[in-house]
């Protein structure tokens, strides 16, 4: 059987990080798959970068809609993020019959129902494990590993960067504005940091776990969101001496009157799991009636922890590619025309 054939938008860091485990994993991936899954493409406005990533492995171009119309590209893996050019990208790969894979939570969070119901019409793939916690599978855990359960609660560190300056201004009691340029130069921070502090990005994540926990469509508009410029390393301090670390947790719960989704500083107290993650690093609990309560933790972000999703995406995708649009694994673990009426 040929290859799945992928096309990169944009090769920086998780680009990059791609184009490694593929390369460096291809047998076992390959095993795994059922068939092989090679770059055939990638676009990059900085196309000497690019070739000093893939080399002669992949042809480069400068222009995405190259990549998109090529023959020889099946999947689309979309590494631009915004919801600018990367939106109009997403919604001309799947007109054009691609399937794809994206790492960009802002587009899923804003323009996620348009994009799903496109993907849908047309029988392709929408995939977005890398979009939630990095390389966490916490999307897969939602949507098939928990499927059986009744899910009650959702609440996660999912912004790498403000749990590291939270963490550095309470084992430092450094200011804020320092430890934020910490964070930038290690790369946690998105290419605009307001989305990290001003808790937008960890939003964005909380409210495609709602989508996926609750089968309500992915709404943005409706979540109330906090971030953590007004706390002072003076906060921390008496919350700690009180018995908690302030957290800021992305939270989708259901309530009687609809599913509450907020983003916000809390206190947790100091014995819980959550409260003892610590720098850049995400987790997430999971309450289902069934299960009872669950929790994943690993790297949020980051080239090859964000890879390890990227690939697992095209993994999914090249064992579900020829089953039927109807008996693969939705995108959101639901089908939209059977949508729960749970308000938001
Ligand atoms: N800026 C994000 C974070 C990157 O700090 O978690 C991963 O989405």
């Amino acid at each position: 059987m040929r290859p799945v054939r992928v096309g990169l938008l944009g090769i920086g860091t998780v680009g990059g990080g791609t184009f490694t485990v593929l390369q460096r994993n291809q047998e076992e991936i390959r095993r795994r798959a059922g068939r092989g899954i090679e770059i055939t493409m990638v676009a990059d406005l900085n196309t000497e970068r690019a070739k000093a990533v893939v080399g002669d492995a992949a042809k480069v171009v400068a222009d995405a809609r190259e990549v998109i119309a090529s023959p020889d590209v099946d999947v689309v893996v979309e590494l631009i993020g915004g919801y600018g050019i990367a939106k109009a990208l997403v919604l001309e790969a799947i007109a054009a019959g691609k399937h794809v894979v994206t790492a960009n939570k802002a587009l899923l969070a804003v323009h996620g129902t348009e994009i799903f119901a496109a993907a849908r019409e047309k029988g392709v793939m929408v995939a977005f494990e890398a979009a939630v916690a990095g390389g966490i599978p916490i999307i897969k855990a939602l949507r098939e590993g928990l499927t059986a359960n009744q899910i009650q609660w959702v609440a996660g560190i999912i912004n790498g960067t403000t749990n590291f300056i939270l963490s550095e201004m309470r084992d430092k009691g450094l200011d804020f504005d320092v430890v934020l340029k910490e964070a930038q130069r290690l790369g946690y921070a998105e290419a605009d940091p307001t989305f990290d502090i001003e808790g937008v990005d960890a939003a964005h994540k909380a409210t495609i776990m709602s989508a996926i926990a609750f089968g309500v469509p992915v709404q943005f508009d409706k979540a109330h969101v906090e971030g953590i410029t007004k706390l002072s390393a003076t906060d921390i301090k008496y919350a700690e001496q009180l018995g908690y670390r302030i957290k800021l947790l992305g939270i989708a719960r259901r309530q009687a009157e609809g599913i509450e989704l907020r983003t916000h500083p809390t206190l947790v107290p100091m014995r819980r799991l959550i409260a003892n993650v610590e720098g850049a690093m995400n987790a997430v609990m999971v309450q289902g009636d069934a299960v009872g309560t669950t929790m994943y933790y690993g790297k949020g972000a980051g080239s090859e922890p964000t890879a390890s999703a990227v690939v697992a995406d095209l993994v999914d995708i090249a064992r579900q590619v020829q089953a039927p649009a109807a008996s693969r694994v939705p995108a959101l673990a639901f089908q939209p025309d059977a949508l729960s009426s749970l308000p938001i």
